[in-house]
């Protein structure tokens, strides 16, 4: 009976290990929404399961759903780099897969100008701390922060932390450095937090396949105690598997395994 829990629980944990929801998410490094012309960055496609093959594609004013490696940007699995940046590199980035499911998307923003705002590209949490720095290309200088076209603070380091975020806080972002000038506006995008505080989203992963296969679980407990049952009433032919009954085929193999298992254990 031990052995045969045991197998149970390894056919169990393996169909929980089988089937990954294909998901991706993009980020970018280093992490920034604007770029000034002529740095690099690169961007990647975190992925839960390494067979999907996504493909990196953005939109520009110049040209849609182009896919990186080809006009743009060098490709390396699933991660993609563009070496020299200029302003038409300015647009809305994401991953795809080859079925055409999408990732979250990322807006980043070249410039030729003499300013930049470093706000954070992903969404932020509500709650948490978001810093922005706004910076010329050699130094942090003393800069007014914007929101939505009003100046909300000048801030003598150049650099703006807004604490404990809130959905008010979610708006267009720029700065501006007297004598240097101004930054493009970039977005910022607030989420809420997960409903339980630590649980991360692999729970509801694992949840979803639970699930999902349960119903493979009781089938295959079902149909071993079944056999079970017949090979202890003595009844050995019955249990022999008829070539076009792979359910009895199965079990056989089952049985083969633990009689291996019982081996080891006596
Ligand atoms: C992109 O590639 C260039 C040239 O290989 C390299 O110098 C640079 O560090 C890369 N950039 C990033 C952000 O990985
Ligand atoms: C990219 O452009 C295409 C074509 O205009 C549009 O259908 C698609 O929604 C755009 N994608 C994003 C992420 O903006
Ligand atoms: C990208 O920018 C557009 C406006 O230019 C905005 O509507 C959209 O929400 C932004 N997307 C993200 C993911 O920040």
């Amino acid at each position: 009976m031990m052995e045969e829990t045991s197998l149970l629980l390894l056919l169990f944990v393996s169909s929980l290990l089988c089937c990954t929801t294909n998901q991706a998410r993009l980020t970018v490094s280093p992490s920034s929404s604007q770029f000034f012309e002529d740095e690099s960055f690169s961007l990647s496609c975190e992925e839960d399961d390494s067979s999907g093959g996504w493909l990196l594609r953005r939109n520009t004013t110049k040209r849609q759903m182009s896919q990186c490696g080809v006009k743009w940007g060098r490709s390396a699995g699933s991660s993609c780099n563009i070496s020299v940046t200029a302003p038409w590199d300015s647009g809305v980035y994401w991953c795809e897969s080859r079925e055409g499911a999408t990732s979250n998307s990322i807006n980043i923003t070249v410039t030729g100008g003499p300013v930049i705002l470093q706000s954070p590209v992903l969404p932020v949490m509500e709650g948490d701390d978001v810093t922005l720095h706004c910076k010329t290309k050699t130094s942090n200088l003393p800069a007014d922060f914007y929101k939505d076209g009003s100046l909300i603070r000048t801030e003598p380091a150049g650099h703006m932390t807004i604490h404990h975020v809130s959905k008010s806080d979610e708006g267009l972002y720029k700065c501006h450095i007297s004598s240097h000038g101004e930054s493009p506006p970039s977005w910022i995008t607030v989420t809420d937090p997960p409903p339980t505080s630590g649980a991360p989203p692999l729970v509801f992963r694992l949840a979803y396949r639970l699930v999902v296969f349960s119903p493979y679980f009781i089938s295959t407990l079902l149909m071993m105690s079944l056999y079970r049952h017949r090979t202890t009433g003595n009844d050995i032919s019955m249990a022999t598997p008829l070539p076009n009954q792979p359910a009895e085929g199965l079990a056989e193999e089952y049985d083969d395994i633990m009689e291996v298992t019982t081996e080891h254990h006596f």
